[in-house]
């Protein structure tokens, strides 16, 4: 059954829940707005503005979702860690959607699995941060908590939080969806000219001979296909891109929660995908609270320190019907600690029959810091990870649907080691983010092609 024609009446309405019931439990993360007025002014405000995505595709997605939960289909998630203001420019945000397209037709071509993409951005303004206060040299001031809520700049007035700061940031994700979708709908996606997605690095890569040969073989069989049919291959001119960021800010979710016509329920359409991060998710928050009635498919971010049986709660109250697509587990363990803490998870999960995605993302649990001051991830030890996370699921009978990264379509030195083999001494070259470090687009697109040689590696029947 197609996702848009199934049935309007609810499978369960949630019990006691409404848009704003979030704010009896307890909201970790949330900035102190000093004027309440100008805080109720914006709220309202945003609370008339148009949507920034629809019920319709987030019904899509979820549909997407749980065609990859029965190993149909493999996610890609993928963009920075935070977003900002300023980077809201067409060139960054070209070169973004080009490699994760990149990505993308590696893995549907190793996969032979229809993909999922599913971008970090229009709306990744807000992030969580390790204490609520900064000092410097004696004075403290509220900790940057993204551009949704103040500046980095370390002076009162770029500290306070704003609430006008989230009309911003609504509009500027609103443009960055628009471009995105011009894009797409313009053919900028098309299979048939794989070129419009080229950076021009690919031509000086060491991966670049590996990756047009891919192109090269898709193209094929584009063309072989279109021979035999006598026509055009159709929806290969556009690709499907749905949009994801960490619904932190609880007010401004709050604001872009709404019902709409022939739907029952309520959709956050902000986006089509918010997650919870792993600060934010305990079972009596806020966030769990405000998550547990959308209709949104919806992601947790799941640490070394959750324990199988809050999991199970988790899957319980985001998830009671066991709906297919709705739930998907970002596992964020770390190299180190994945062989112990992993297993016990998903075998809960088989256990008792949840339904649910398991997305890998090895980049937040690896985090580091070298001698010359910079914070970054080493590919090898991503790799690990990721590689590790493969074995174990497969090895338990179970499956890693998708993969969860941080990164970007610049030619950045921000995580050491890859194809280049970058070192301490490149971080000092071309480090830009302004938080976490993430992959530069030949990093990325090493890691694309590194999951499709294990997924390969998994399918092999063993040696006898
Ligand atoms: C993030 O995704 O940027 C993040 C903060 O992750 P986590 O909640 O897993 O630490
Ligand atoms: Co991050």
């Amino acid at each position: 059954m197609n996702a848009l024609d199934r049935p309007l009446h609810p499978v369960s309405l949630p019990e006691g829940w409404t848009p704003s019931s979030w704010r009896g439990k307890a909201a970790a993360q949330q900035p102190v707005y000093p004027d309440a007025d100008a805080l109720a002014g914006v709220l309202g405000e945003l609370g008339r503005l148009p949507p920034l995505v629809t019920s319709w595709e987030i019904l899509a997605l979820k549909q997407q979702v749980a065609e990859a939960q029965e190993g149909r289909r493999f996610l890609l998630q993928g963009g920075d860690c935070a977003e900002s203001f300023e980077d809201c420019e067409s060139g960054l945000i070209s070169n973004r959607l080009k490699v994760l397209l990149q990505m993308s037709l590696v893995l549907v071509h190793g996969l032979r699995l229809p993909v999922v993409r599913v971008g970090r951005f229009a709306g990744q303004y807000a992030k969580p941060r390790s204490t609520d206060d900064e000092t410097r040299d004696g004075v403290t001031l509220p900790s940057y908590r993204g551009d949704f809520v103040n500046q980095p700049e370390f002076t009162a007035a770029a500290r306070t939080a704003d609430p006008r700061r989230m009309v911003k940031g609504h509009a500027r994700s609103a443009m960055t969806m628009n471009f995105v979708r011009a894009l797409i709908d313009g053919g900028f996606a098309d299979l048939h000219h794989p070129e419009y997605w080229d950076l021009a690095w690919v031509h000086h890569s060491s991966l670049s001979e590996e990756y047009h040969r891919m192109v090269a073989a898709v193209g094929d069989a584009v063309r072989f296909m279109e021979t035999i049919s006598g026509e055009a291959l159709h929806n290969l001119n556009r690709a499907d891109f749905y949009t994801s960021h960490e619904a932190l800010l609880l007010p401004y979710e709050e604001a872009l929660t709404r019902q709409v016509p022939r739907q029952w329920g309520w959709f956050n359409l902000s986006t089509h995908f918010p997650w919870i991060g792993m600060r934010t998710a305990a079972i009596d928050g806020a966030h769990v609270e405000y998550f547990r009635g959308l209709r949104n498919p919806v992601a947790v971010k799941i640490g070394p320190s959750v324990t199988p049986d809050q999991l199970l709660r988790l899957a319980d109250v985001l998830n009671p019907d066991n709906e297919a697509g709705r739930l998907t587990f970002i596992q964020r363990m770390g190299a180190t600690k994945v062989d112990e803490r992993l297993p016990p998870l998903v075998q809960a999960v088989q256990r008792e029959g949840k339904k649910v995605l398991w997305v890998c993302d090895p980049m937040h649990g690896n985090t580091e810091s070298t001698s010359n001051g910079f914070k970054t991830r080493r590919f090898d030890t991503i790799r690990s990870e990721l590689d590790r996370s493969f074995d174990i699921h497969a090895g338990l009978g179970s499956r890693l649907g998708g993969v969860h990264l941080e990164l970007t379509g610049e030619d950045v030195t921000e995580c050491l080691g890859g194809a280049r083999a970058l070192t301490e001494i490149d971080l000092e070259r071309a480090y830009r983010s302004t938080v976490d470090p993430r992959l530069n687009y030949e990093q990325s697109l090493e890691i694309a092609m590194l999951i499709v040689r294990k997924q390969a590696a998994l399918a092999r029947p063993a040696q006898a």
